[in-house]
């Protein structure tokens, strides 16, 4: 069964690639390498000595994504493509509206044409904007506070719709928390140029010393020791919850949604401290001001994927340090050899 990964070199796509082939699925990705890198995809065949059909290109562009289900026989979209920097998102509204919108709206409208109705979509915990409750169920109010988490929302929203029109249609929605780690073997992960946005690759490159310190924001906020809280998953473990959604999506789910998320949540400190001592480094850190648009804490109730796909996180916060920095030492090495 030929499945079409969209954004498939990426960081969650390639590590999905991986648990797709190991289930048997056959893999077709389009990425256009704008955030990732083309040898991605000999790595996931190396992973799992089988075979990938990569196209280069944009899912933005209709005939590239026409072409794709005219030669192949796709029984289901797993759609990673988008653009992800919330701040960049807020410096360029049109980019993030035009890239992750147009994208699903051409492969929608190409899928219907070729009567390909089943799609997994990977949505964001950024559309439960600052929970008022927690853990987050699904059914938590949404909104959002910057242009990257509108487009998950109104992409959301865009489905529905969809549904709505053609009952026909199998639809997940997944509400990814915070997914860090990487691959056993190191050869696929997370390693973004420059200076990260995000905390785990940012506490890596103070670990190696790329950077000089990491700045804590915020160790006010109403949690245990004032740092920020969130709802961190190992790649792998969310990896898996897509197998799991795509079998229940071929099952004819009809419109689903899920939190992929472990349902516990961990301070940033927390997070410095266990990577130290698993991978026996130094991380040095200093206190900074609140991050703009940050809340104090968010983590998931995991319990309606448990329920319902019988899926639930199995690593553990030590797993993902390790594993994390694992996977940039290999870059390293492979780099200086
Ligand atoms: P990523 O940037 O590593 O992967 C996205 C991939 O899509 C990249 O390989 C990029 O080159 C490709 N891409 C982007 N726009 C494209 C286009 N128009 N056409 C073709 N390829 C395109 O990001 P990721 O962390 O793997 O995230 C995958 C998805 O999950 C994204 O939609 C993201 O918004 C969502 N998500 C990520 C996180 C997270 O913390 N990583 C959290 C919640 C949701
Ligand atoms: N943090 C720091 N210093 C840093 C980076 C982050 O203290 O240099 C803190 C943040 O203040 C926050 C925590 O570390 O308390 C996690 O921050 P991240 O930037 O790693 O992750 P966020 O929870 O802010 O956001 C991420 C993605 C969003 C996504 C959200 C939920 O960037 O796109 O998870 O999935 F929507």
């Amino acid at each position: 069964m030929k499945v079409l990964v969209t954004g498939g070199c990426g960081y969650i796509g390639s590590h999905t690639c991986v648990m797709l082939l190991e289930a048997g699925y056959d893999v077709i990705i389009v990425d256009n390498l704008c955030n990732s890198k083309r040898d991605v995809v000999d790595k996931i065949k190396e992973i799992t000595g089988k075979d990938v059909i990569f196209y280069k290109g944009d899912v933005c562009d209709y005939a590239l994504i026409n072409k794709i289900f005219s030669h192949h026989d796709i029984v289901a979209v797993l759609h990673f493509a988008g653009l992800k920097a919330v701040g960049e998102s807020v410096l360029k509204p049109l980019l993030y509206y035009r890239n992750n919108i147009d994208s699903t709206l051409n492969l929608l409208e190409v899928m219907t044409k070729y009567n390909c109705k089943n799609i997994v979509f990977s949505s964001s915990a950024t559309v439960y904007g600052a929970p008022k409750t927690l853990p987050i169920k699904e059914s938590a109010p949404l909104s959002t506070t910057n242009p990257y988490g509108s487009t998950k929302l109104y992409i959301e929203g865009i489905l529905r719709d969809v549904y709505e029109a053609d009952k026909n249609w199998n639809i997940a929605i997944l509400r990814y928390f915070n997914p860090i780690g990487a691959h056993k073997s190191g050869l696929i992960g997370e390693n973004p140029n420059g200076i990260p946005n995000n905390l785990m690759p940012y506490i890596i490159k103070v670990a190696t010393k790329e950077l000089e310190v990491l700045n804590i924001f915020g160790d006010d906020y109403d949690t245990p020791d004032g740092t920020g809280v969130r709802d961190y998953i190992h790649i792998i473990d969310l990896a898996k919850g897509h197998i799991k959604a795509l079998d229940k999506v071929l099952s004819g789910s009809g419109i689903v949604c899920y939190n992929l998320g472990t349902g516990h949540g961990y301070s940033v400190l927390e997070l410095v401290k266990t990577f130290e001592k698993v991978n026996n480094v130094k991380v040095n850190y200093r206190i900074a001001p609140r991050r703009e648009g940050d809340i104090a804490a968010c983590y998931a109730d995991p319990t309606y994927a448990f329920q319902e796909l019988g899926w639930k996180a199995e690593l553990g916060i030590e797993d993902m340090c390790r594993d994390a920095y694992n996977y940039v030492m290999k870059c390293k090495r492979n780099t200086s050899d």
